[in-house]
């Protein structure tokens, strides 16, 4: 025990010296006159976003379905300081939209340097319910589409030395009940993203992948789907969005926020699986979900 305290100890300290001394800060300023793709940008966590990069000084193209909600987020963004603003409207259940919002970036910038993928198909909170073409459609919206973007965006991010950001959730990483179909499309996230990271790597491109777990987040969706069941308390979507685009910046490999109630159930996770579903039930209002 001594011995092993002897060891332990000093190792730990260096590393976490090694840790904090080489962790870069962010600043602002990183993203000034930076060219900046948002989807999902017409409310929530990616419409804070938007409002951040603005303030920045960055250039946003924002995307959604509702043209007039993201006309509104396009002038809050020019008001705020964004050295342009731009949207795309449709539905990201079209491959071809995500090709065409890569398009409209190219046409308008040259070039690219930060792409964040953010956006959600509808889905309900509830028990399973066998429905088989919703996750076929929820793939194509919420996993396939990103694929798409990324394809399309990447020869210009590789010019840019540039970032892919990828927005996902704590339901990609461990199983939460109620939520089996979103769940597989975002696991999916975490797969590909994860592996395509790894070939960059080994072909020296640099372009950076961050992936974002986020636990519960105040978002009007979230708030209306999913506040009567879950427990944890929510954490605010400004704070959130900045978080994401500070992570996607410093170029981290992942984002775990809020930082406790998510790294928390990670680190249980692989060690006592059994304990981990058992806390995540508990932490549950079952009660509430009535089968649909
Ligand atoms: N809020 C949370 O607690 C929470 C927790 C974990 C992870 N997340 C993740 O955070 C991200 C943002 O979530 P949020 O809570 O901010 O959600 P949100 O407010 O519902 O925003 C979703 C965005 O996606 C757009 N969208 C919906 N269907 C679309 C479609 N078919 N094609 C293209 N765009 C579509 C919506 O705009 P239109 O309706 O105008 O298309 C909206 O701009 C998501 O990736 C989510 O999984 C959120
Ligand atoms: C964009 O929105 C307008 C107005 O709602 C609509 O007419 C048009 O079809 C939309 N474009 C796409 C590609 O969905
Ligand atoms: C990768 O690109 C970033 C941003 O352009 C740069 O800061 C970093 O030094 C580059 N890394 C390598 C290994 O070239």
């Amino acid at each position: 025990m001594g011995l092993l305290l002897k060891i332990l100890l000093p190792l730990v300290g260096l590393f976490l010296a090694v840790y904090f001394y080489s962790k870069e800060d962010f600043k602002p300023e990183m993203l000034r006159g930076k060219r900046v793709i948002i989807t999902g940008a017409s409310s929530g966590i990616g419409e804070q976003m938007a409002y951040h990069l603005a303030q920045m000084g960055a250039h946003v193209l924002v995307t959604a379905r509702t043209e007039a909600k993201l006309q509104k987020v396009v002038a809050q963004c020019l008001e705020l300081g964004a050295a342009s603003a731009h949207y795309v409207n449709g539905s990201m259940e079209d491959m071809r939209l995500a090709e065409a919002v890569v398009k409209e970036a190219k046409q308008l910038w040259g070039g690219l340097d930060m792409l964040i993928l953010n956006h959600i198909g509808y889905t309900y909170f509830n028990y399973f319910n066998g429905d088989v073409e919703h996750i076929r459609k929820l793939l194509e919206t919420n996993f396939l589409s990103y694929v798409a973007m990324t394809v399309s965006a990447l020869p210009m991010l590789k010019e840019s030395t540039g970032s892919i950001v990828v927005v996902s959730s704590k339901a990609g990483k461990i199983g939460i009940p109620f939520a089996a179909s979103y769940s597989a499309t975002k696991f999916a996230l975490d797969g590909f993203f994860s592996s395509l990271r790894q070939e960059l790597i080994i072909e020296n491109i640099n372009v950076s992948i961050t992936l974002c777990i986020l636990g519960h987040i105040a978002t009007e969706t979230s708030q209306k789907m999913a506040s009567h069941v879950l427990r944890s308390p929510a954490a605010l979507k400004e704070e959130c969005a900045l978080e994401i685009i500070k992570s996607g910046a410093l170029r981290k490999r992942e984002l775990h926020y809020p930082y406790s109630s998510v790294k928390i159930p990670l680190l249980i996770r692989d060690w006592a699986p059994e304990f981990l579903d058992s806390l995540t039930r508990n932490n549950l209002n079952v009660e509430n979900v009535k089968r649909s």
